[in-house]
């Protein structure tokens, strides 16, 4: 698979560019996320029969599940180009008009944040989806023309940390529309141990196990674990992750035993603490912990949802009591 990066800033930096290397390449070596991979398979595998571009696909769901591997994947399998960008880089509808416009046949037009296009970008992309065609206005004023562009059949990937604020129209057009989940802990320890390896570090079962433990159920966090682990392993011991040198590590930096991460913890201590338990506004909480409301609502929020320890209602956050239990006793 070719990948062609429309955003000058991806792949730059180092960590990025290992991130990258530890990205599964086929479906097989994609751990969990079963259903999601058995409806691709059939999809994928249908659309090859038939000597099509597969059907357009929607992923849904927090970051770092892998909804940009995913992608990458889909163009593998079909063997074609993935051309990638984002909603924020389309500005203006002939930004994407442009990128459709020099679409080989069935490739994947990757869009991440697709949550975040323009009206009038959307607009374009309607029948791009539809009728693979695009009318684009020449010329301005009472000569304005405009003329319609056919193009090469293709797929549409689109990631969203935000199902909720798709349009209906635009999530209508998609074929498949799939959200992922937090993985399970031995899904996480095969994604760590299969990264050990590519990175060539020592890890012990043990140390994998206990890394997987506190990932917030993802793969991108579990990763990132294992990298700083893996430094303290080589800078304060001999560079083997042992279980007692992986729980020193994880300590040092500030992941406690279910996972949370400092913000993770500010959240919990400012809703018990501060705020007496809630109710209380997202972005009074976002001002008591100094994020944006946006990073806690997509980042932190569901993690902490999933776990039980803080709740949505129409009148505000609330802290559950498994919130009380972790920060009296964290
Ligand atoms: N199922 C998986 N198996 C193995 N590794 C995975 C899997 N899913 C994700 N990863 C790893 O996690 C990292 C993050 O995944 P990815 O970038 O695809 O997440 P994302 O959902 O696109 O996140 P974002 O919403 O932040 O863009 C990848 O570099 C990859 O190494
Ligand atoms: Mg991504």
């Amino acid at each position: 698979m070719r990948e062609e990066f429309l955003d000058p800033n991806i792949g730059q930096d180092h960590e990025v560019s290992e991130e990258t290397g530890l990205r599964p390449r086929r479906l097989d070596d994609f751990v969990g996320q079963r259903e999601l991979k058995e409806h691709l398979d059939i999809m994928l595998g249908a659309a090859r029969q038939r000597g099509q571009a597969a059907d357009h696909i929607l992923l849904a769901g927090p970051p770092g599940l892998g909804k940009t591997t995913m992608a990458g994947i889909v163009a593998a399998e079909m063997a074609v180009t993935m051309h990638v960008t984002s909603g924020p880089a389309l500005e203006r509808a002939g930004d994407l008009a442009a990128i459709l416009a020099k679409l080989g046949e069935h490739d994947v037009l990757f869009i991440d944040e697709i949550h975040r296009l323009s009206r009038a970008v959307e607009e374009i992309l309607y029948p791009a989806m539809e009728d693979f065609q695009i009318d684009i206005v020449v010329g301005k004023g009472p000569a304005a023309s405009s003329i319609r562009l056919t193009l090469a059949p293709f797929t549409l990937i689109g990631a969203t940390t935000r199902t909720g604020m798709i349009t209906g129209p635009l999530r209508d057009r998609f074929g498949l529309v799939a959200r992922l989940d937090y993985y399970e802990v031995n899904e996480l320890e095969s994604i760590v141990t299969r990264a050990s390896g590519i990175l060539d570090v020592p890890l012990h079962a043990d140390a994998a196990h206990e890394i997987a433990r506190r990932s917030r159920g993802t793969p991108r966090i579990g990763n990132r674990l294992l990298r700083r682990v893996r430094d303290f392993a080589e800078v304060r011991a001999d560079g083997n992750i042992t279980h007692a040198i992986a729980n020193e590590a994880l300590l040092v930096f500030g992941v406690d035993e279910k996972g949370l991460d400092k913000v993770d913890r500010a959240i919990l201590s400012a809703l018990c603490k501060q705020f007496k338990g809630g109710p209380v506004g997202l972005s009074t909480l976002a001002i008591a912990v100094g994020e944006q409301p946006e990073t806690i609502e997509d980042v932190y929020e569901p993690f902490l949802i999933q776990q039980g320890m803080l709740a949505r209602t129409p009148r505000g956050r609330v802290a559950t009591e498994a919130a009380w239990a972790h920060i009296s006793n964290p």
